[in-house]
């Protein structure tokens, strides 16, 4: 068998709309306070798409940073991953949009489904392409746009999300170096603990669907946050076990920005300080497939993470399905 061929993240990008909303502006849309949000979540605001924002246009403005830093051309890209649950609309996808945005011709574009756990699964993909030499360089972008399908008289849920993308560009890397090991899981018999009941092919939009408010996220919270918990430090630990380390040896962790009770539950367990978890949901929220990649863009742009340092990433979301990752960055 031929050797893999090592792969890693050559650059990043973010772009986030301008419009914003604080928990103090939730106050006069639902019975919340900001003393419960920040105190149960962490979260103190969101941004939301205005005008005519849209998933593909901020995954393209992510990419165009993420390719310059790069320092590849549009040309240069083999394959587009767009991890989403909200894609401008259902048919196409919005990897075509964004390929056609950048005028990427000569890359393969499609959307990749896994709630939250979104950007984890696409690295996954785009770490074995490269690995097997199928593809030189792979775009993989993050990006949901929750605000239009969050139900705003829903306080269980309205609070917590916001929207946002985030990009990254792969390629070789040396020996050693670039993603390590990563590994996703799936339950799908835990699927009605986050969904949206209507608007697929089983339940089509009807009058009764939109007056129904089926078109909007169902989320169980208290369960899901349970099921994060151990799934955060079980996946992480076995990702650090398949490349051969251990959480003592990890510089940082990058978690899915969900609820700071969860990051910091994870963080207590895997014995990690607080100043090694890369945390920005307090100004975002939970951005679903965006977390990660924004909150590595940032930790760049503060250099925080540099080169050389050993970080894990871990996510989890609506499928359920949750994965992890180790690099070498
Ligand atoms: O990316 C994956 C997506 N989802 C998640 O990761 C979510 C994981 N779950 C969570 O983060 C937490 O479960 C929530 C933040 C969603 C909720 O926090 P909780 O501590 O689990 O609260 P709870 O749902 O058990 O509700 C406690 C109380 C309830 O009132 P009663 O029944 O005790 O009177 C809720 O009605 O808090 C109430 N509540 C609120 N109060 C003020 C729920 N939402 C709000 C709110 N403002 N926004």
């Amino acid at each position: 068998m031929s050797k893999n061929i090592p792969a890693g993240i050559l650059a990043t990008g973010k772009a986030l709309p301008v419009g914003k909303i604080t928990n103090y502006d939730l106050e006069n849309i639902v019975d919340t306070s900001n003393d419960w949000i920040v105190e149960r979540t962490g979260i103190r605001e969101r941004r939301i798409m205005t005008g005519d924002e849209s998933a593909s246009g901020l995954s393209t403005r992510a990419a165009v940073i993420a390719l310059e830093r790069a320092g590849l051309t549009s040309a240069e890209i083999d394959m587009i991953i767009v991890a989403t649950v909200t894609p401008d609309q259902t048919l196409p996808s919005a990897a075509c949009l964004v390929q056609d945005k950048l005028g990427a011709f000569n890359a393969s574009a499609f959307d990749l489904v896994a709630g939250c756990t979104g950007f984890l699964y696409g690295l996954d993909v785009a770490v074995r392409y490269i690995n097997s030499g199928a593809a030189r360089h792979v775009l993989l972008v993050g990006v949901d746009t929750l605000s239009p399908i969050v139900d705003w008289q829903d306080r269980n849920t309205c609070v917590l999300f916001g929207d946002g993308a985030g990009a990254v560009v792969l390629g070789r890397v040396e020996e050693g170096r670039g993603v390590l090991a990563s590994k996703m899981y799936s339950d799908g018999s835990k699927a009605n603990l986050l969904y949206i009941p209507a608007g697929g092919s089983t339940r089509p939009a009807t009058h009764k669907t939109v007056e129904g408010r089926g078109h909007f996220i169902k989320m169980n919270g208290p369960e899901v946050f349970k099921f994060a918990v151990t799934v955060m430090v079980d996946s992480i630990n076995e990702v650090l076990a398949l490349a051969g380390h251990k959480a003592t040896e990890l510089d940082l962790l990058a978690p899915h920005q969900a609820n700071l009770r969860i990051i910091n539950f994870a963080c207590k367990r895997l014995k990690m300080k607080p100043e090694q978890v890369l945390i920005n949901i307090h100004r975002y929220g939970n951005m679903s497939s965006a977390a990660i990649p924004v909150v590595l863009d940032e930790a760049i742009e503060e250099g925080k993470l540099k080169a050389g340092d050993l970080i894990g990433l871990v996510s989890f979301g609506a499928g359920l399905t949750w994965g992890a990752a180790v690099v070498r960055w």
